[in-house]
Parts: C-alpha cells; sequence; structure tokens
C-alpha cells in the first residue's frame, strides 16, 4: 500500500521514482540476501568424488571466512560430508552453487550418530549472526542430496524409521536468510531454526518415495522454535509436518506453500507438552496461503495429556484443501508411535487409560483462528502408510471420511477464543461435512462460529 501511494506520488518524477524503487524491492528481501559481503571469498575445496570427505575443506572456509566473508560451493560441482559439519559465523553469505551429498552408506552414517552423546547429530550445524545461506536458481545446482530412500526401504514392516537417523541441517542464528533452499531425499527432519529474525525464502523439499518405496518417516520440513520468522513460497513434499511451530516459536509468519504426499502432516503446532513438568510456549503465529493435497492433516495442533504450557494467538487463513483426510484436527491427547515414553496406553483410544501418565494438566490453547477454507475430505481412501500403530495413531473413532473439523480439547477451559469462519471444506461424497469438537465452550469462546458438536457442521457467524 505504501509503495502503491508513493509510486502515484512521484509518478511525474520518472527519475526520482526508480531510484526510490530499488530500495524498496530490496528490503521485502530484509536487504540481506542479495548483495555479496565485502569481505573476503572463500571457495570450499572439492576432492572429486566420495572417497574424500569434503566436510573438512569446508571447516577450513568457514574458519578464514568466519567474519564478513563468503563462503562458495564452485557452481556444478559435486562436494561430499561424509562427516557432520558445524560452523559459527558472523556476516556471512554461503553460496551453494555446487551440490552437497551426504554418505551413501547406512550403517556408517548410523554409527556417526549412534556414538554422540543423545544421539541427536544435525549433519550440517550452522549458528551465528547475520548469516545468509543462498541456493541456486538453475536446476542442476543448488541441491542437498540425503540418499533417504534407502533409509526408507531399509525400515521393517510396523517400524516407523530405523535407529540412528541424523537430521540434516540446523540454522541456529540472530539474524539470517535463507533463500533458494533444495534438498532431496532427507534422510530424516529437513531444516531445524532456531535463534531470532530469520527469513526463508524459495524452498523445495522433495521427499517423496518411490512407487513401491518405504515411507518417508520424519522428513518434517521446518521445525521451528525460533522468534520472529518468515518462511514464504514453499513446495514441500513429505512424509511428516511440512512446517511445525515448536515450543519457544514466537512472531512465526508462514505463507505461500504447496504441501503434498506421499504422506503429508500439513502445518503444525507442537507436539507440545511431551516432558511433563516443562512448561512449553508458542505464541503469535500466521499460516496464510496454504495449499495442502492429499495430506492426512491440513492443520493440526497437537499437545500431550499431562503437559504443561500456552499456545496463543495461532490464525490458519486461506487454505485450499485437496482429499486431506482431517484438513481441520486439533488433539491434546497427543502421542507419538514411534516412542513408547509417549504412549502409556493411547488416552481417549484407550478408554481412558492413560497407563502411568499422569493426566492432571494440559498444554492451554488460546486465540486460535480458521478463515477462509476451502476444499475436499479424503472420503474414499483416508490416512496414509505412516500407520504402524493398532489403534492407528491417527485413528478418530467414529470418523467416516465426512469430518471438516476435529477439535479434541482435555477439559472445558483448556481452549479458549477460537474462531471459525467461512469453511467450505466438503466430503468428496457430497455428503455433508461433520464436525466433530469436544470442550470448545462458548462461554471460553463467544465468536466460536460454529456449534460445537459430533454432527453436522454448522456454521453461526
Ligand atoms: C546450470 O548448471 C549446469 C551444470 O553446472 C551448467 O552446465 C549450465 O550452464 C548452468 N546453466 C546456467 C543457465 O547457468
Ligand atoms: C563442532 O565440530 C567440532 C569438530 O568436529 C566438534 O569438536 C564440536 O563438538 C562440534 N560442536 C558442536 C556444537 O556440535
Ligand atoms: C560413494 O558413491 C557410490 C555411488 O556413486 C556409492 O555406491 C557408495 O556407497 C558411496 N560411498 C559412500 C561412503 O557414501
Ligand atoms: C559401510 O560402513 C561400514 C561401517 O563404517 C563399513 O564397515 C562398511 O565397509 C561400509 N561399506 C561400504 C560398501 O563402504
Ligand atoms: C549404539 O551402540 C551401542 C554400543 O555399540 C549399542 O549397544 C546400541 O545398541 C546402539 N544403539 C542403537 C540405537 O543402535
Ligand atoms: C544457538 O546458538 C546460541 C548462541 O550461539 C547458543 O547459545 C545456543 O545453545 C544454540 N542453540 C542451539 C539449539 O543450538
Ligand atoms: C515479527 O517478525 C518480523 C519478521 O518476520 C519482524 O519484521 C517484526 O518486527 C516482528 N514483530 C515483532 C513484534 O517483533
Ligand atoms: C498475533 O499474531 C500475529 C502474527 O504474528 C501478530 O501480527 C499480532 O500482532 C498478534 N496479536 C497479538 C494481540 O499479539
Ligand atoms: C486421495 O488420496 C489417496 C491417498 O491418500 C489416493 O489413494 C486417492 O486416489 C486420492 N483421491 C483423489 C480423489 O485424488
Ligand atoms: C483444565 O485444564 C487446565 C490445564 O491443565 C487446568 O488448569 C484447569 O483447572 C482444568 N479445568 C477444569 C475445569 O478441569
Ligand atoms: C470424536 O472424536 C473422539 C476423539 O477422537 C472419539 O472418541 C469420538 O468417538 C468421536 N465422535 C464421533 C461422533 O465421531
Ligand atoms: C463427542 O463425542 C465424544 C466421544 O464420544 C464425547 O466425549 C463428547 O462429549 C462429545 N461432544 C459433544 C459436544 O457431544
Amino acid at each position: 500500500m505504501l509503495s502503491l501511494a508513493l509510486l502515484s506520488l512521484l509518478a511525474p518524477l520518472a527519475v526520482v521514482q526508480s531510484a526510490i524503487i530499488a530500495p524498496l524491492t530490496r528490503s521485502s528481501d530484509f536487504g540481506r540476501t542479495v548483495t555479496a559481503r565485502d569481505g573476503p571469498t572463500c571457495t570450499v575445496k572439492a576432492g572429486g568424488s566420495n572417497s574424500t570427505d569434503d566436510s573438512p575443506a569446508f571447516s577450513d572456509a568457514a574458519k578464514q571466512c568466519a567474519d564478513g566473508g563468503t563462503i562458495l560451493f564452485s557452481e556444478g560441482v559435486d562436494y561430499y560430508f561424509n562427516t557432520p559439519v558445524n560452523a559459527t559465523l558472523n556476516n556471512v553469505e554461503i553460496q551453494l552453487k555446487g551440490n552437497i551429498n551426504l554418505p551413501q552408506n547406512i550403517s556408517y552414517v548410523q554409527n556417526i550418530v549412534n556414538s554422540t552423546a543423545g544421539g541427536n547429530v544435525w549433519w550440517l550445524s550452522l549458528s551465528g549472526s547475520d548469516l545468509n545461506f543462498v541456493g541456486s536458481t538453475n536446476v542442476s545446482n543448488g541441491w542437498i542430496n540425503g540418499y533417504g530412500q534407502q533409509w526408507w526401504d531399509a525400515n521393517p514392516a510396523n517400524k516407523s524409521g530405523i535407529a540412528n537417523r541424523p537430521h540434516l541441517w540446523r540454522f541456529n542464528v540472530t539474524g539470517g536468510s535463507i533463500k533458494y533452499l533444495k534438498v532431496r531425499k532427507p534422510i530424516a527432519w529437513v531444516t531445524t531454526l532456531s535463534g531470532s529474525d530469520i527469513d526463508v525464502q524459495d524452498v523445495f523439499v522433495d521427499a517423496s518415495t518411490t512407487p513401491n518405496g518405504g515411507f518417508p518417516f520424519n522428513t518434517d520440513g521446518f521445525d521451528v522454535s525460533a522468534k520472529n520468522v518468515r518462511i514464504t513460497d514453499f513446495t514441500i513434499l513429505n512424509g511428516d509436518d511440512a512446517v511445525t511451530i515448536n515450543n519457544g516459536g514466537e512472531n512465526v509468519t508462514v505463507t505461500n506453500g504447496f504441501i503434498s504426499g506421499p504422506g503429508c502432516h500439513g502445518t503444525s503446532i507442537g507436539s507440545l507438552g511431551q516432558a511433563q513438568g516443562v512448561y512449553q510456549t508458542v505464541k503469535n503465529i500466521w499460516f496464510e496461503n496454504i495449499k495442502v493435497q492429499g495430506c492426512v492433516y491440513g492443520s493440526r495442533i497437537k499437545t500431550y495429556l499431562g503437559g504443561q504450557g500456552l499456545v496463543q494467538n495461532v490464525t490458519f487463513a486461506n487454505y485450499d484443501i485437496v482429499n486431506t483426510t482431517f484438513p481441520i484436527y486439533l488433539t491434546q491427547n497427543y502421542f507419538n508411535q514411534g516412542s513408547t515414553q509417549t504412549q502409556n496406553g493411547a488416552g481417549i483410544q484407550d478408554g481412558g487409560n492413560y497407563g502411568g501418565r499422569v493426566d492432571n494438566s494440559s498444554v492451554l490453547i488460546d486465540g486460535v483462528t480458521y478463515k477462509d477454507w476451502k476444499g475436499t475430505i479424503n472420503t474414499y481412501q483416508p490416512g496414509d502408510r505412516s500407520c504402524v500403530s493398532d489403534p492407528c495413531w491417527y485413528d478418530v473413532p467414529g470418523s467416516d471420511g465426512t469430518q471438516s473439523i476435529v477439535i479434541g480439547c482435555s477439559n472445558s477451559t483448556a481452549c479458549s477464543n477460537f474462531e471459525f469462519k467461512n469453511i467450505q471444506v466438503i466430503p468428496e461424497s457430497y455428503a455433508a461435512p461433520k464436525i466433530n469438537c469436544t470442550y470448545l465452550e462458548t462461554a471460553n469462546n463467544p465468536n466460536l462460529g460454529l456449534v460445537c458438536t459430533n454432527g453436522t457442521l454448522v456454521e453461526t457467524a
């Protein structure tokens, strides 16, 4: 609006106008990814094949250019990161004009992960300030190749992913950007964002499996626990959350995304409250212009029974939904089928047997708006191939492929100030869309906009 107003004011002054337009365009990139650094450029040396580990060469370049430099992966060159790398960089631009390849030997990677204390390994771990990653717009270059297919195929029936899988990368910065990120067949979790003031633009994550291949478990696109974040213009094809906001996530805007299969779980908040006694928070989150096709969920809020914390001020706006099992979903009775520690009986699904997990609290959820949704519910082939528990972890007893909204709050005060506006999501069968709603009490939800019941969806506003 501002720039339009400026333009019309300045229209007669053609010369001045162009001088003013340029910086306006730049500032939408936060001014970070556009210009090269003034400092030195350190080119990462490549060994030329996977029999040479290029990780030390990256670490060398990172050391020399750690302050104000540019770290360059040369155009069209393949790099082999046989060992995990980490670097702390300030006022640095990383240019990935070649491709980064993870090792293809599963047991070799597993040994590295297993020998790391805690077993959590990020193959590439970057931290610092004003750190800017720029990939490539050349379709042959700028890829990070995880060779995840063989990991997915190696997963035995009835298991949700083999042991000792690494995370791909962590971006933990105070100020930074990621542009033109392209990831192919990640082993599992792709990007972990922590820190603050991070701008992410133009992302393609392709975790599609081959037609009869294994399910790409835990291939989360973004796990965000950072503050002041924008993620925009992304395509994520995967087998878990495309973007999820975790404990500590605050002021995160996620816009203009396409999310699809093989087993996508959409846009999420959580899971929160797994560790009982630890207070977890997520606030001021905005999702807008998201297209979800063939996923189990469109949006999902997931918290564990017996957890503590607060989710506050979340909006899911303008969703296009195609063939999705549970378009709008919330559970305060979440559990992880891959982690016995979190199960302890399957809660409501197990007739209220929480088996040892004390059900004396829940993460409070306050101020959630769903508006302007349209599209179709997957009526005929619900779910995906991620189900290895019985009952299936995503089962909603009584659901019949017509539920556009499933909201399961744990008590009459746990969910407050919810609003629904213009939810035009219908079953593929053309049956009336239904709602399965527990504990959205009108006393705490004065502008709810629908009748919370187990039955046909009735909007009231
Ligand atoms: C894209 O990358 C390939 C491989 O490095 C190279 O041969 C080609 O010239 C590049 N295309 C452009 C337009 O830069
Ligand atoms: C970074 O890598 C070095 C060398 O591989 C290692 O000693 C160090 O523990 C790593 N630090 C972190 C924070 O991972
Ligand atoms: C090196 O690459 C070849 C294929 O190019 C692959 O068969 C082999 O497993 C790779 N080795 C490692 C250690 O990743
Ligand atoms: C894969 O890695 C394991 C463990 O490091 C090693 O024993 C084995 O020889 C490697 N296989 C190949 C084909 O390199
Ligand atoms: C990790 O390595 C230890 C020691 O070799 C072994 O006992 C354990 O089973 C391994 N854990 C996993 C999850 O692979
Ligand atoms: C992120 O970086 C900060 C400062 O460099 C450090 O204190 C913090 O432990 C890091 N957090 C994670 C999750 O790596
Ligand atoms: C929220 O984050 C954006 C960047 O995505 C930033 O421009 C804005 O100032 C932040 N708002 C607050 C209140 O910190
Ligand atoms: C709610 O979150 C949005 C998106 O981050 C933000 O713009 C808005 O100011 C927040 N509202 C309040 C009352 O904090
Ligand atoms: C919906 O998705 C399922 C897989 O989840 C697929 O089998 C089915 O063909 C899709 N239906 C439509 C109408 O696209
Ligand atoms: C509902 O759960 C919240 C959070 O655990 C708790 O503070 C509150 O007392 C409970 N309310 C009722 C009516 O049980
Ligand atoms: C609503 O969902 C709850 C919780 O998943 C389930 O137990 C119940 O049977 C469902 N009710 C209907 C009518 O579908
Ligand atoms: C919906 O069904 C669940 C499970 O049968 C029940 O606990 C809940 O009270 C019902 N909600 C409403 C509003 O009827």
